[in-house]
């Protein structure tokens, strides 16, 4: 038999709503991906709890039972690529071990597992002398690892803004458009299949760090973990903010946000933050995601599309597939952790931001005199200063202050020393701005 002929054994760790599509295409297409590869993609197997039970996917009716099992570790010992989409660490990371430890490569969209675990796990594909890819672990369908690891390699970047959870994007901008509090789009996204039975990890900004953490790692040649992003979800945002934000013609965006300060180091946070309307990160509607890139010579680049489901995220992991078999066929692999810059993951009081501060404050003179000057005592420029009377009565107005640039330490401590003011009686909102 020729190596053209010799199949490449492909296991399936996960038959959910992305395992299932993969499998799907690997069956649908496999003419194609035989092509593509120079070899057949045999499917020796998918690993799923309970290999009674019926697949979720009406599209899998006609896969061939005897390859169900209930053992992923045994299953990823006989492969010579393993796909996993079990998702979360355990028994995902075993049976990645396992996978490689027989000499298997891995495709994997696990962020949670990269996120945490990242290290150990490019430690045992090096040893194997295996493969791990993990394009569908941020941006589902978006192909941006790869530029970042491959086409940008020739350039250096500086700072990555991303809109990488479709879930929260998706409950910020019908509270935009429809003027709803969070937990009423929470409701109805959960009803209509956007957002999990427990939205923690999405609206806790769980997921968001997680996929940061593997873009400032690739980006910024430096391992970075979940724990070393500073992490607020979107949980504090209220009507209020949304319709604040749009009166001075911003919008509310759930961010990750990775920058590299020269050689001291790097910052990796994701928080709710104002954009600009006109910023292209403005027009990501819906579940959608996007990336936006600041490179040294390329500039601005933007990566825009599908962020989750099954059908998306399944491209991305095939587009995986296809390239690892090819390695194997041509008995190479790609590129490996890459960490040489080894920078130090800088405190999250070290960032250069902006606030937008929203306070209710006595409406008499000399108050804003008061707030300008504990704001000054901070050493945190004013930019605007806009009052309104708003809705209150009885002597009391709506105070929207913007500062200019300065470090989250300072704007926290600005915040904390007005707030203390007799003349505020309440810091009714504080939004970091970004994108300008
Ligand atoms: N829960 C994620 C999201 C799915 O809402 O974007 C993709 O990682």
């Amino acid at each position: 038999m020729s190596q053209a002929d010799h199949p490449i054994k492909v296991a399936v760790l996960g038959c959910g709503t992305v395992g299932g599509e993969v499998v799907r295409l690997l069956q649908s297409s496999a003419p194609d991906l035989r092509s593509r590869v120079g070899a057949p993609l045999e499917l020796i197997g998918v690993a799923v709890k309970d290999p009674a039970a019926p697949l979720p996917q009406e599209s899998l009716v006609d896969l061939d039972q005897s390859l169900l099992t209930d053992d992923a570790v045994g299953l990823a010992g006989r492969a010579d690529v393993v796909v996993e989409l079990i998702g979360g660490v355990e028994p995902a990371r075993s049976a990645i071990l396992a996978a490689f430890a027989a000499g298997a490569s891995v495709v994997t969209a696990n962020k949670a597992l990269l996120g945490s675990h990242g290290p150990e796990l490019y430690a045992a594909a090096a040893k194997a002398g295996v493969d791990l890819y993990f394009e569908a672990a941020v941006g589902g369908a978006i192909p941006i690892l790869r530029p970042i690891r491959e086409s940008l390699a020739g350039d250096t970047i500086t700072r990555i803004l991303g809109i990488v959870n479709g879930t929260t994007n998706y409950v910020l901008d019908r509270m935009t458009t429809d003027g709803l509090d969070l937990p009423e789009v929470v409701r109805q996204a959960q009803e209509l299949g956007y957002a999990e039975a427990d939205p923690t990890a999405d609206v806790d900004g769980y997921d968001a760090a997680s996929k940061a953490a593997i873009l400032a790692s690739l980006a910024f040649h430096t391992r970075i973990l979940a724990s070393n992003v500073f992490r607020e979800g979107i949980g504090g945002v209220t009507a209020a903010d949304v319709a604040s934000a749009a009166a001075t013609g911003h919008v509310i965006k759930l961010l990750a946000i990775v920058e590299r300060r020269g050689s001291e180091g790097v910052i990796a946070r994701v928080h709710p933050a104002l954009v600009p309307g006109d910023h292209p990160l403005a027009a990501v509607r819906g579940a959608f995601n996007a990336i936006y890139v600041e490179a040294e010579a390329a500039g601005e680049l933007m990566f825009y599309g599908r962020g989750a489901g099954g059908r998306p995220t399944a491209s991305a992991v095939v587009g995986d597939l296809v390239t690892v078999a090819r390695h194997r066929l041509g008995a190479t692999r790609g590129p490996g952790e890459s960490t040489y810059l080894r920078l130090p993951a800088l405190p999250v009081a070290e960032a250069l931001t902006r606030f937008q501060i929203r306070l209710v404050v006595k409406d008499q003179p000399g108050v804003l005199a008061a707030v300008s000057r504990v704001i000054a005592q901070e050493g945190v420029s004013i930019e605007t200063v806009r009052q309104t009377q708003g809705a209150h009565r009885g002597g009391l107005a709506d105070l929207t202050v913007v500062t200019h640039q300065a470090t989250e330490g300072a704007l926290q401590k600005t915040v904390a020393a007005v707030s203390e003011l007799d003349v505020v009686a309440e810091v009714a909102g504080m939004l970091r701005v970004e994108g300008e």
